[in-house]
């Protein structure tokens, strides 16, 4: 079996009396795809900025590529975070009158790179999403489904092993939905582990693995009850 990129044992996020998250065990090996799929308000959210060292858990462990993220440091774990995880949010975060290909770039601002080479990746990223012809627009001058697209640009510039989708197509139309969706299933189709966040049932009945989650708690895992046949 190929190495878990991320391990959740028994993690736990409350805020005061809300238990976001309760006792969720969840391993995610490296090249897998899934989605995890709830209810609005049922920890999604709260689960993958756990997975992504946003957030640290109440309780529990949580591994990254074999680290445990409570025995590093907030350096070390920066770095881990920076080497090895890209963010896609639902809200894209493209800061107003930066030019896409500035955007991109500066997801390699702490790569040590020089400022040429990360030109240089970003417009190749941008090319990759199929945005060549929109390098120096600004998020004004550019659709929704466009802007998605910059985001992923810039979350996989880096070329990171995972990558965490957060409702990557929660503010789309369904055409420009299924574009970004294309390329995320490229990117996994190139060695890329993908988690998707999603609403949307056909998008997760679509994936190789589905995770359910309601009210905090994990209830239903396809890789899970995959393994159990095997047992049998
Ligand atoms: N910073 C916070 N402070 C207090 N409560 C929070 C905070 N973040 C989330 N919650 C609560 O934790 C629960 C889970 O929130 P979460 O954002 O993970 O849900 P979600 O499944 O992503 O929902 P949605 O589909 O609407 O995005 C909710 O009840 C929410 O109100
Ligand atoms: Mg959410």
């Amino acid at each position: 079996m190929r190495p878990p990129v991320v391990d959740l044992d028994g993690v736990a996020k409350t805020y005061g009396d809300v238990a976001a998250l309760a006792d969720a065990h969840l391993t995610v090996r490296r090249g897998e795809m899934l989605a995890i799929v709830g209810p609005s308000g049922s920890g999604k959210s709260t689960m993958l900025n756990i997975m992504g060292t946003l957030a640290r858990p109440t309780a529990g462990t949580v591994r990254i590529d074999g680290h445990a993220v409570d025995d590093l440091s907030d350096r070390e774990l920066s770095a881990l975070r920076a080497r090895t995880i890209g963010f896609v949010f639902q809200s894209f975060h493209l800061a107003g009158g930066v030019p896409a290909l500035d955007a991109v770039a500066d997801g390699l601002l702490y790569s040590g790179l020089p400022r040429g080479d990360r030109r240089r990746l970003a417009e190749a990223a941008l090319r990759r999403v199929g945005l060549g012809p929109r390098l120096y627009s600004e998020p004004h001058q550019l659709s929704g489904g466009e802007k998605q697209r910059v985001a992923i640009a810039r979350a996989v510039v880096g070329d990171p092993p995972l990558l965490l989708a957060d409702e990557p197509t929660g503010a789309l139309d369904s055409r420009s939905g299924a574009v970004v969706m294309e390329l995320l299933h490229e990117l996994h189709g190139a060695g890329t582990t993908v988690v998707v966040i999603t609403h949307d049932r056909d998008i997760a009945e679509s994936l190789p693995r589905e995770v359910r989650i309601k009210d905090g708690r994990i209830e239903h895992d396809s890789a899970a009850l995959r393994q159990e046949a095997v047992a049998r």
